[in-house]
């Protein structure tokens, strides 16, 4: 039927760049990072993670917090400095701090673990960054 193929073809020119803007607003809209509880139960908000990440962002959750607050890991990510000493938060010294971590025994986090937490860590600060922007 051409009148079929023709209503496919509107759809598609038309709605679907409209669907595309739609979503990337939607995304920007969402992308600041919000937080739960107050003082040292401070954490991110768990439904801000999508689903497939929950896991990891668990699995940090767990091991980051057994030394210390949850607070310390929200104040280093949505400022970027790292709170005790002052150094800045950003990728590359997530990396060294946690591969640090990691390395002490009692922090019970192994090699899989560690790259998992990373991921997650950077998720958080990619997120965090886009939600500074104008
Ligand atoms: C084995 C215990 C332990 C574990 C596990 C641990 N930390 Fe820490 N963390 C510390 C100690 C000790 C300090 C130093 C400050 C202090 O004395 O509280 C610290 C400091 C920090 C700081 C501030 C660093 C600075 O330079 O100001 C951040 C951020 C941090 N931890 C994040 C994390 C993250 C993320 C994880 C998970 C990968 C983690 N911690 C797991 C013990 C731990």
């Amino acid at each position: 039927m051409p009148s079929g193929k023709s209503d496919v073809k509107h759809f598609s020119y038309k709605v679907v760049p409209a669907l595309v803007m739609f979503c990337f607003c939607a995304t920007t809209a969402l992308a600041a990072l919000k937080v739960v509880g107050t003082g040292n139960e401070t954490r991110f908000d768990p439904a801000e993670i999508p689903v497939n990440k929950r896991q990891s962002f668990q699995l940090m959750e767990s091991r980051c917090t057994s030394c210390h607050s949850s607070e310390r890991l929200v104040i280093a990510i949505q400022s970027g400095i790292a709170p005790i000493t002052g150094q800045p938060f950003d990728a590359t010294s997530a990396k060294v701090f946690v591969k640090k971590i990691a390395s002490k025994p009692d922090s019970n986090i192994n090699e899989v673990e560690m790259k998992e937490i990373l991921d997650i860590l950077n998720f958080l600060l990619i997120k965090q960054s886009a939600s500074k922007q104008p």
